[in-house]
């Protein structure tokens, strides 16, 4: 078994808050994430696919179908947009790193046309990072 991953980047505003918390308990809870007037993070995504090298290509799959299949279905939704207002599948999710990240498995699992998604390892600073693997 051979674990394949292909890098995007994508940029995105949000604010993590809970409307019926007073502004206090938000600032409490979320720090900076819960400014009101938004800010961004210049997300690193990840995508880790799994699986057996074909005889013929020696890839699990052509890393440029992955890369395009990831555009398509996420990066397109999500890049330079505000993940609470204007991406339909955050609609209703705290978008927090960790519900991105499932979000974003979601997006992607079944849509890979060889080997198995294996990985969604999503970075939202430098220091601070998410891996799902679906469970
Ligand atoms: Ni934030």
């Amino acid at each position: 078994m051979v674990y394949l991953t292909r890098k995007e980047h994508f940029n995105a505003a949000h604010r993590l808050y809970k409307a019926d918390w007073s502004d206090e308990k938000n600032e409490e809870v979320f720090g900076k994430c819960s400014n009101k007037n938004w800010h961004g993070h210049n997300y690193d995504l990840y995508v880790t696919v799994k699986g057996e090298p074909n005889e013929d290509t020696g890839f699990i799959l052509n890393v440029k179908d992955l890369s395009r299949i990831i555009r398509e279905q996420v990066v397109r939704h999500i890049d330079h947009k505000n993940l609470n207002i204007d991406v339909e599948f955050m609609q209703g999710i705290q978008p927090s790193v960790e519900n991105l990240a499932i979000a974003i498995w979601k997006r992607l699992d079944g849509k890979i046309p060889a080997g198995r998604l294996h990985c969604i390892k999503l970075y939202e600073t430098e220091s601070i990072y998410v891996e799902y693997y679906g469970n």
